[in-house]
């Protein structure tokens, strides 16, 4: 097998390249690339379980997987059986625009109608669509740091570069500070509550960078993908804010609480002319026949919702008191359905600490990769009952011989 660091191509000896041994020669594809394509890197996540299975000689199904914070009950049943029955209709093209989920998801909230939506293959598929659609050659997109990485991944693939706002120690957002650096930019990235942070934004902060944003026409994208977790996410979501804040869209996902990780469905939220813009633009059939029904299943499903959401609260308390036992621990109380943890006391970093966890079967989040986060904080998510007191005891196994 060649080495995989092996270059595809020598590009200093040849100018073209035979293949096959057919005689059939053309330029290096290297040099045929687009030159903001290029510079590309892969933004690392979580939920790398079958890497983690490959290095440990688990299989993937053994592993416990704390590093992606996704419902611990999985879907609805019923969201199942809407995938299950559609089936039969995977022989045609899928409804391009979702429309039935649209109009499901617009009854839903009070002032919208299905032209404020649009349903997308996960929510990362509007990050990278709304970038491209917005950001013109030269324009800036401002996003804090430390964040949810393909933020920075969506606009330098438009060729523009990310301007980043650093959170410093108390990794929440200073506004003043943020307001000085929203001068000039074109588009602002905020995520509520903040991955990896856990935190929440303060509602007169995020207020008052939304109105500061509309007086100077800057583009405010609101990934709200955690904030179904949190109690108060009716009064602290945006969407209701639509109407006021014509510069303003609101992130949606089918992956976080619904659960529906692999079907990869997602949605956006905004006034009629920005999702105008994005339908026209988007990929045409982009979310699949399954995803479709099953995610009107989901976000119908209110007694999954409601047991999910008693769940993640119970145990949210529990694992915290238990967490708080680990004296070379230092967090502050989660927002979302996860825990953001400062490790550097107990003398291991994210890494040493992951690969103690796996040898037991568990995968944590090494969050090193995070901009602005140094080799000393992990991401655990909230599970069952049984799973975490599984990553407590883990956690206190992989301590004991520090
Ligand atoms: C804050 C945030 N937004 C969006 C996503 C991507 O979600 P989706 O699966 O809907 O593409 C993630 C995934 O981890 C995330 O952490």
């Amino acid at each position: 097998m060649e080495h995989p660091d092996k270059p595809l191509y020598d590009l200093h000896q040849k100018e073209t390249v035979e293949f096959s041994g057919l005689g059939n020669t053309m330029k290096p594809i290297h040099s045929l690339v687009k030159e903001n394509i290029k510079q590309i890197k892969p933004c690392i996540h979580g939920a790398e379980v079958y890497g983690a299975a490959e290095e440990t000689g688990f299989k993937p199904e053994e592993i416990l997987d704390f590093s992606s914070s996704v419902n611990p009950l999985g879907p609805s049943k019923k969201a199942l059986e809407a995938a299950k029955s559609a089936l039969n209709t995977v022989a045609a093209y899928p409804d391009s625009n979702s429309n039935m989920l649209r109009q499901v998801i617009a009854s839903h909230f009070s002032g919208l109608s299905k032209n404020n939506l649009i349903i997308s293959n996960g929510s990362t598929e509007l990050m990278y669509l709304f970038a491209e659609a917005f950001l013109k050659k030269g324009e800036k997109a401002l996003i804090p740091a430390p964040t949810f990485g393909e933020y920075e991944s969506a606009v330098r693939k438009t060729g523009e570069s990310p301007k980043f706002f650093r959170m410093g120690k108390s990794l929440q957002i200073d506004a003043e500070a943020f307001k000085r650096e929203m001068v000039g930019v074109k588009l602002v990235f905020l995520c509520n509550p903040n991955n990896p942070t856990s935190k929440l934004i303060p509602q007169d902060i995020l207020l008052d960078i939304l109105e500061n944003a509309l007086a100077q026409d800057i583009l405010v994208f609101l990934d709200e993908d955690f904030l179904e977790f949190v109690e108060e996410e009716k009064s602290l979501s945006m969407i209701k804010s639509i109407n006021k804040f014509p510069n303003l869209f609101v992130l949606r996902s089918f992956t976080k609480i619904f659960g529906l990780t692999g079907l990869r469905i997602g949605y956006g939220i905004a006034n009629e002319e920005i999702i105008d813009v994005l339908l026209c633009s988007k990929i045409p059939w982009n979310v699949n026949s399954l995803a479709q029904p099953a995610a009107i299943a989901a976000f119908n499903d209110e007694d999954h919702l409601k047991l999910t959401c008693k769940l993640i609260n119970e145990e949210k308390k529990w694992l915290q008191q238990e967490l708080s036992q680990f004296e070379t621990f230092s967090f502050c109380a989660p927002d979302a359905n996860f825990f953001f943890i400062d490790i550097q006391k107990t003398g291991l970093t994210a890494n040493a600490l992951k690969h103690r966890m796996l040898k037991q079967g568990i995968l944590i989040r090494d969050c090193s990769s995070f901009n602005g986060l140094n080799e000393f904080y992990i991401r655990i998510a909230v599970k069952t009952h049984e799973e975490n007191e599984r990553l407590i005891n883990a956690l206190k196994y992989s301590l004991k011989s520090v």
